[in-house]
């Protein structure tokens, strides 16, 4: 397999500094980079069915070549997987092989493996090396790089979790090959967020080039690059989430509550899907608050549409609770601080801020214009609108 050399990208964190590196055929120097900054390790590689029928073999030829030859967890693939009980799953595996503090646990796999494994590699044994090698476009531009790890709760997503991060960050580009269509698209809703959160001249070179990215061309490997950057950049400036890391959360405070409102069906919804989403509300929203040009929430809705991505609730198969059971599961979300509801809008593209004490009296009659029951029966009404 030909090794192109591949982009490095630095997340800077002190003495917790870390690579990402993205290009294609890396699985198979894995070991080569791991063994480089974590000498003489064992591991535990954690991921799931899809991507171990896909690509373990060639993770485990790459490990093999430093004499890595790794225990192996292989979880069934889905949301549902961020669960307490497949976090005791894993636990368990990593204890199992006699893994020490010093040895390493892989997440390999997209964002849920990532999360779930980053958790057990955070607690056991209060803390073991962790390394990403993400299999999703949506793992490799976002939730691989910056720590951040955990699991879903019964009362929502991401609740329960700890910071941790990796000691390295291998994106293979060539893995993504094998990731379904709408998968695919579900991660590219985070690739186009950071253009839509400060990166204007991204989200207009991604409205120019989305196809290629698709294609898989070189711009695939340029784009992914250019959303580590972003991520790696406010990572740096913000590990914790006290500042403009919540900036991130352009999106999620919708899509997780549509998530959540449909019990985390991926059949129905992936987590990249409700991003979309929640983008195209947050933008629509902003406009409504007399924040944003309609223009603009129009240009971010059309682009989302022209590659194919849900940007509306009524998208979304099957029924929904109502307007009010929406907005229950957004105060529920984290990202509410002490009652007051806090959202990601914006000025414009590339124009996104933080909003503290958005009335959620504002919120829920926007939830109620955009519910698929006042789309329909608008709908049914202009239907029965003589000519
Ligand atoms: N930690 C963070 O900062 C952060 C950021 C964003 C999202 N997330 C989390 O990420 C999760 C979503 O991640 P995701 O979209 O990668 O979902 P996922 O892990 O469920 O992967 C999507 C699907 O693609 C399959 N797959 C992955 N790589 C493949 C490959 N190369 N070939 C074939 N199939 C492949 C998986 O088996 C799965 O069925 C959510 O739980 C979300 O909360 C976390």
């Amino acid at each position: 397999m030909s090794v192109d050399a591949p982009v490095v990208v630095e997340v800077g964190l002190g003495d917790r500094t870390y690579d990402i590196l993205i290009g294609s055929g890396l699985l198979s120097r894995a070991g080569a980079e791991i063994s480089r900054r974590l000498p003489g390790t064992r591991a535990a590689v954690i991921t799931d069915a899809n991507v171990a029928a896909a690509h373990l073999d060639a993770l485990k030829a790459g490990l093999e070549t430093v004499g890595i030859q790794p225990a192996v967890i292989t979880l069934p693939p889905g949301e549902k997987t961020k669960s307490f009980a497949h976090l005791e799953e894993v636990v368990d595996g990593v204890l199992a092989a006699k893994l020490e503090r010093g040895d390493i646990v892989i997440a390999f796999g997209g964002g849920v493996i990532g999360d779930l494994a980053g958790f057990a590699a955070g607690i056991v044994r209060r803390g073991m090396n962790f390394v990403q090698i993400p299999t999703s476009l949506l793992a490799q531009v976002d939730s691989s790089v910056g720590g951040k790890t955990g699991i879903n709760s019964a009362r929502g997503k991401n609740l329960v979790g700890v910071f941790h991060q990796p000691k390295l960050v291998l994106a293979d580009t060539g893995v993504l090959d094998t990731l379904p269509i709408r998968e695919f698209r579900a991660g590219y809703a985070e690739l186009a967020k950071y253009g839509l959160i400060d990166r204007p001249e991204f989200f207009a070179w991604l409205e120019e080039n989305w196809a290629k990215v698709f294609a898989g061309g070189p711009e695939r490997a340029q784009a992914i690059a250019e959303a580590c950057r972003a991520k790696a950049d406010v990572v740096a400036r913000d590990e914790f989430e006290t500042g403009d890391r919540a900036l991130l959360n352009l999106g999620h405070t919708f899509g997780h509550a549509l998530e959540a409102a449909t019990r985390y069906d991926g059949a129905r919804l992936v987590h990249g899907e409700g991003v979309a989403i929640g983008m195209a509300l947050a933008y629509r929203f902003s406009s409504r608050l007399n924040l944003a040009s309609p223009d603009d929430a129009a240009r971010v809705e059309a682009h989302l549409r022209a590659v194919g991505l849900p940007w509306r609730i009524v998208d979304i198969p099957g029924d929904l609770p109502d307007a009010e059971a929406l907005l229950a599961f957004i105060t529920q979300d984290k990202k509410v601080s002490r009652g007051a509801l806090t959202f990601i809008l914006t000025r414009g593209v590339g124009q996104a801020f933080i909003a503290k004490d958005v009335p959620a009296s504002e919120v829920l009659s926007f939830l109620k214009e955009n519910h698929p029951s006042q789309q329909e029966s608008r709908l049914g009404q202009q239907k029965m609108r003589p000519r």
